[in-house]
């Protein structure tokens, strides 16, 4: 298949926390692109790799093999510089070096953000596609890696509680998620969590101490809370140490930190993956620009960068209501 569109060559990159199944995307894009007459060059380590020139072409073969691998084999990176007019005239001089006329950027938000500034500087046509593990990318009902994260936060949380409950214990998890409770709260109901913590739900201590006192006065001797991580890694540790200050119930700790980010990707993950690298191919040559594709149901949907980066998105708190509804 060749294309009559004016894009002859697509730069390619990942950028932000990683996230499973970013590889089955580059894998859609390439495949799609080249498939279409249109080369692909890879950008290495996001808006880095941009400024840096770190780019390689990138063939049907080398595509091989990697959609069930996790991570991103362009690397990624969070790029202070690219917030710098000068350094995104120096990223926009490279890309022109290399005959690139269209992007497409893997990432979240913030990846957003800098590819809107590429396109208002320098009129550089991009389509965005949402990989983060957290969620939390408005236009699209999952992002990237957000299904594994879950999956793999749950399968350890299986776990824990094997322990929690031999030793009648109680065991606060930490997950991932900065600014976002998608996965706290998706692991909280699938893990048959007693509370959720998020960074938009959060809930006194007291309250806390109030529902474990009461879970135990019920006959219950073990009991899962879920924490997301919010604006301090380690906040579980905190937490413990005031439940055990209230009430001396001792409460043990897991943080799974980044293995969330890793691991072979899920079905869903590389489905979604696949359908949106096809997608965003097809609508950068259909003339499309400065847009995110997301999958709305069943749908793949277009939203302005704009609208996806100034729009916020939180996680459903009916899934906190559920979890604690049904911990009882
Ligand atoms: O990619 C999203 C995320 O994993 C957040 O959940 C987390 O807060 C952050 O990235 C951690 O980033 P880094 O790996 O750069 O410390």
């Amino acid at each position: 298949m060749s294309t009559t569109s004016q894009i002859k060559k697509i730069g390619v990159f990942t950028s932000g926390g990683d996230a499973p199944g970013m590889n089955a995307a580059i894998r859609a894009v390439v495949r799609t692109a080249i498939s279409s007459g249109v080369e692909v060059t890879g950008i290495l380590q996001g808006y880095v790799g941009m400024i840096e020139n770190k780019m390689t072409a990138l063939q049907m073969r080398d595509m091989a093999n990697i959609i069930q691998r996790g991570g991103t084999i362009l690397k990624t990176g969070r790029s202070a510089e690219f917030l710098k007019p000068e350094y995104r005239k120096k990223a926009a001089d490279n890309l022109k070096s290399h005959s690139i006329d269209g992007l497409i950027c893997i990432g979240g938000d913030g990846s957003f953000r800098g590819a809107q500034a590429l396109w208002a500087e320098y009129q550089i046509p991009i389509i965005g596609i949402a990989g983060t593990i957290d969620n939390d990318v408005y236009g699209c009902d999952d992002t990237i890696g957000f299904d594994t994260a879950v999956n793999t936060a749950l399968s350890a949380i299986d776990k824990i509680r094997d322990t929690a409950d031999s030793h009648d214990r109680i065991f606060i998890v930490e997950v991932m998620g900065r600014d976002s409770g998608y996965i706290a709260s998706a692991v909280g109901v699938a893990g048959g969590a007693e509370e959720i913590l998020t960074p938009e739900n959060i809930i006194p201590v007291d309250k806390i101490v109030e529902k474990l006192k009461e879970s135990r006065a019920r006959g219950k001797t073990s009991s899962i809370l879920i924490t997301a991580e919010g604006q301090k890694p380690g906040r579980a540790y905190d937490l413990a140490d005031s439940i055990r200050k209230k009430s001396g119930l001792d409460a043990k700790v897991c943080i799974l930190g980044h293995q969330q980010r890793g691991g072979s990707p899920t079905a869903n993950d590389r489905i979604l993956a696949s359908r949106l690298g096809h997608a965003a191919v097809l609508a950068l040559l259909a003339g499309k620009k400065n847009l995110m594709i997301g999958s709305q149901g069943k749908i793949l949907t277009e939203i302005s960068l704009a609208e996806a980066t100034t729009k916020s998105k939180t996680a459903d708190k009916t899934l906190i209501h559920l979890a604690r509804a049904l911990s009882v």
